[in-house]
């Protein structure tokens, strides 16, 4: 059973404001750890080993993660966890040094992704793997319009083909399809969702998806990218980053990945471990309304067939507008008050606003359960501003990381430098926008909140 000593009924009203307050000034006087912007470090840093193997919206620099893996953990034998896995960053990171990682994330493209990412092939037999694979593809090109060509059927998923059809044009589709059915015949488990990774990560590239747009945007002018060489071009990238991971991970490690990779599709609030497990948590939740997580990632969702339906599959995320939640009531003040200004301008994005700070309060409940004593939960937020009304996220995050148990042990500010700043977001909506658009908040400054389980 967790404990919330806040929120317990012995916890006064009164002291409930004090906390309000106490965490509002904290934020204010709050100056930017300049030590914390990792300017310096070039994309081949923060693109080094696997990072690089897919985009993916709002990624970690591995150097934040890095950083405080060694400001928190000093035994050898440490676990951490990262309940909205993304792309994998923690990790990968907590697999590159030995320890034991577990997690989770509600997209099972993430899932791929993070497993791909975090396992180490062996370099010879990789190579030998991916040469095979490109000549068979060498082939296919050659011999496009041939009859020998044509005998390879096209493995294109019917049941998602309108949408495929809407994205690519029909010499691509096909290309791209007779990849595909090559990708299923490798019998090895592990090469195929590293080619499966490679094949996901081009497909952007290869579509009439408007470049460098965050958005699902059509450009009917674009000419889609030859997705043979571009397959050929990732997967040397990815060979040589796997080459460089192989030997960064520790042998017993590699020899036991299973004993130590401990991931699932799953939801943020049921982590795939026992009580009292886990070291250290290093995650970034979604935003509120960031249903476009499942939007950005439709291409691949459809061509590797990962949803059955993909409204129902938009539903689980965190910060969707699909909920409805009667029965449930915010603990935190900061949260309330936001939900209340934002009644006054627009009930629908209240409603999905509070939805969002309850879902992270079960979230925190559950990194509670699952955290040693003095083992540590680092949050990564930044603060927005929907319709007018500021949206404090790291202030929300903190007070409720109090009622969950923990004791708010740190808070860094930090900056983050224009060439990875994440996408803006629109501030009617609050979903990513261009980076030039007008009416747009971007997110300069983001906060660490650290909760310590005492
Ligand atoms: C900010 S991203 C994490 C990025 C990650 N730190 C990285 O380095 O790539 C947030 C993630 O939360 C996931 N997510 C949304 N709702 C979820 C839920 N209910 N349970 C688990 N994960 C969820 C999204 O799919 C997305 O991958």
């Amino acid at each position: 059973m967790t404990v919330h000593p806040f929120y317990s009924e012995f916890s006064s009203l009164e002291e409930q404001l004090r906390m309000r307050i106490d965490i509002l000034s904290l934020f204010n006087a709050k100056e930017i750890d300049h030590d914390w912007s990792f300017i310096e470090y070039k994309p081949s840093d923060t693109g080094k080993w696997t990072h690089d193997y897919h985009r993916y919206p709002t990624k970690f620099i591995p150097q934040l993660v890095e950083r405080l893996i060694d400001e928190y953990i000093s035994q050898k034998d440490a676990h951490i966890n990262d309940p909205f896995m993304g792309s994998g960053t923690t990790i990968v990171t907590a697999i590159s040094r030995g320890f034991k990682a577990s997690g989770t994330d509600i997209n099972p493209l993430s899932y791929l992704i993070t497993k791909v990412k975090s396992t180490p092939i062996e370099p010879k037999y990789l190579n030998i793997k991916i040469e095979r694979f490109l000549s068979k593809l060498k082939i296919l090109k050659e011999t496009q319009s041939t009859l020998f060509g044509d005998k390879v059927a096209p493995l294109i998923p019917q049941k998602h083909i309108e949408r495929i059809n809407y994205w690519f044009p029909e010499k691509t589709k096909n290309e791209l399809g007779k990849i595909l059915r090559v990708i299923y015949d490798e019998d090895d488990e592990i090469i195929r969702d590293f080619f499966l990774v490679a094949f996901s990560h081009i497909l952007k590239d290869c579509s009439i998806w408007k470049q460098r747009s965050t958005k699902p945007t059509r450009d009917l002018k674009k000419i889609p990218g030859d997705p043979y060489d571009a397959l050929r071009k990732h997967l040397s990238k990815m060979q040589k980053g796997n080459n460089d991971f192989w030997f960064v991970v520790p042998h017993h490690v590699r020899e036991n990945l299973g004993e130590y990779l401990n991931i699932k599709v799953g939801d943020a609030r049921k982590q795939p471990v026992p009580d009292n497990s886990v070291d250290l948590i290093i995650t970034s939740s979604p935003y509120v309304t960031s249903y476009e997580y499942a939007d950005l990632h439709q291409l691949s969702t459809i061509w590797l067939d990962l949803a059955e339906d993909l409204t129902e599959y938009k539903k689980n995320f965190i910060g969707t507008s699909y909920k409805n939640y009667k029965n449930k009531k915010l603990r935190s003040l900061i949260a309330t008050d936001i939900v209340d200004k934002m009644s006054k301008k627009d009930q629908k994005m209240a409603k999905e606003i509070e939805a969002f700070f309850i879902d992270m309060e079960e979230v925190f409940d559950e990194s509670y359960r699952i955290l040693k004593p003095g083992g540590r939960c680092c949050y990564v937020i930044g603060n927005t501003k929907l319709k007018g009304v500021e949206i404090l996220n790291a202030e929300v995050f903190a007070e409720s990381l109090e009622y969950s148990g923990f004791k708010l042990d740190r808070i860094i500010k930090r900056e983050i430098p224009s060439k990875i700043l994440p996408p803006k977001r629109d501030e009617k909506t609050g979903r990513f926008a261009k980076n030039s658009e007008a009416n747009t908040e971007a997110y300069p400054i983001e906060y660490i909140v650290i909760g310590l389980k005492e």
